[in-house]
């Protein structure tokens, strides 16, 4: 062993020393340790990956966020993935990426209409706005809260050009019937699979029924980077643009190894158009970019996690069915999760919406698991055209949005990822029977 290894030995000794000592997770204490919606789930394999990627130095997108890349694109069986650095980061990126002269005829253009449920997500419709198109709102079906087919079907018009959702939870949308739609018309799909890597249809991954999807690292997602992202297509030329937008807009796809001549080999061959003379290629630029690009200790992190994702994928389903289980003694008064017989969801969190019936609301019973440390949260944005940043944007509304704006006052979530065990969730369950047994409301 060189000097060089054994100090870095040493270092990953003390890294996982340190790991067991502060990091790892405590004796649960019903009532006292909070049971939380979703986290970070980590262990000595991840600090020291990220550890080495901070000693190597490379900061900036390098040989682990090459690897990373090629080792996601095996897990969804897709060609071209690109990192970036959240999924907000994603679907911005690959809503502009479709907006490119360079698509010609296949391009969006300011003013087409992209049907996208109210129930979203801020960030799956903030694109949308940013690139001038306009954003056509659908309902939901309560219960899976994905987008209501036939209000996909009555949403189109001359004008339309896209389809954009996400898989609400990790529960997938029903794909038999949305498929047919988009073939019918043409539509160009966005699958945002932020909250549902792993999830499938019909035996078929999310995000590879679109032209192309969006991926979340952000920790309370299936796997983290910390903060961190990726978009993902099968079609080299569009994933080509979108490494462009995440780039500053520029042409050059040399990547870290940054050969002299580049890599097309035509650094110095290039021409900017109407200025005789050759321009490097490296500060060529061919799009209207930003900077979203991935740093290297957040690829090599994302590496270790992806070891662990269909052992973190079994538990979110283990926990799932513990509390549907538990909670279906209660569907009198709290609507439970649906899904399509052909889905295998890798579930994100628990849904559940409080029954108009119910002698109490959503609040009184949030409250209460919140009291007694069992963390909620709602469903996103509700209707997302309810929250003050969206009241005045360019948009079409389908119909009334009832179905987003019972999402809106009744429906929330609780956890089910890999941090959460048997205890808890047994735990989760006696705080909800508390509820609806005594009279604490
Ligand atoms: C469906 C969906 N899309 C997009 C995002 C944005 O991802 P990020 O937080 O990484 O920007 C989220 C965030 O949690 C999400 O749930």
């Amino acid at each position: 062993m060189t000097e060089r290894e054994q100090l870095r030995a040493e270092i990953a000794r003390k890294v996982t020393e340190l790991f067991r000592l502060e990091h790892e997770p405590d004796e649960f204490v019903p009532g006292k340790t909070r049971v939380q919606y979703a986290g970070r789930v980590f262990d000595e394999r991840d600090m020291n990956r990220m550890v080495a990627a901070v000693l190597d130095f490379w900061l900036t997108a390098g040989p682990y966020a090459e690897q990373f890349e090629q080792k996601l694109g095996e897990f969804l069986g897709m060609p071209e993935i690109v990192p970036v650095n959240s999924g907000s980061s994603a679907n911005l990126v690959a809503v502009t990426a479709l907006c490119s002269e360079r698509r010609g005829e296949r391009r969006l253009r300011p003013g087409d209409e992209v049907i996208v449920p109210a129930t979203s997500f801020p960030t799956t419709v903030a694109p949308l706005v940013q690139n001038r198109l306009i954003p056509v709102f659908i309902d939901c079906t309560l219960g899976d809260y994905n987008p209501d087919p036939e209000q996909i079907r009555a949403a189109v018009s001359p004008q339309t050009r896209a389809l954009m959702f996400a898989h609400t939870l990790g529960n997938p949308a029903d794909m038999d019937a949305i498929m047919p739609i988009v073939r019918e018309h043409d539509l160009i799909m966005i699958e945002d699979v932020c909250d549902a890597l792993g999830s499938t249809f019909d035996g078929q991954v999310l995000g590879t029924f679109a032209e192309v999807a969006t991926l979340s690292f952000y920790p309370a997602h299936h796997i983290t980077l910390g903060e961190g992202g990726a978009v993902f297509t099968r079609d080299p030329r569009l994933a080509r643009i979108a490494r462009s937008v995440r780039d500053w807009g520029r042409d050059c796809w040399c990547g870290y190894e940054n050969p002299p001549d580049g890599k097309c080999g035509r650094r110095f061959e290039r021409e900017v158009p109407g200025v005789s003379g050759h321009y490097d290629h490296r500060y060529f630029f061919t799009e209207i970019g930003y900077n979203l690009k991935l740093t290297d200790p957040q690829a090599a992190l994302g590496l270790a996690q992806l070891e662990k994702l269909p052992d973190f994928a079994a538990a979110r389903k283990r926990n799932f069915q513990q509390l549907y289980s538990g909670l279906q003694e209660w569907e009198q008064q709290l609507l439970l999760p649906r899904w399509h017989a052909k889905a295998d969801p890798s579930w994100f969190a628990f849904p559940i919406s409080v029954r108009a019936s119910a002698p109490f609301n959503r609040q009184q019973l949030m409250r209460h698991l919140e009291g007694a440390r069992v963390e909620t949260r709602v469903l996103f944005a509700g209707n997302v055209l309810r929250q003050p940043g969206f009241s005045g944007i360019d948009c079409r509304v389908v119909g009334e949005l009832p179905v987003s704006d019972r999402v809106l006052r009744s429906t929330f979530f609780v956890g089910v990822y890999p941090g959460l065990d048997e205890a808890r969730i047994d735990y989760m369950l006696e705080v909800f029977a508390d509820f609806m047994r005594a009279d604490l409301r």
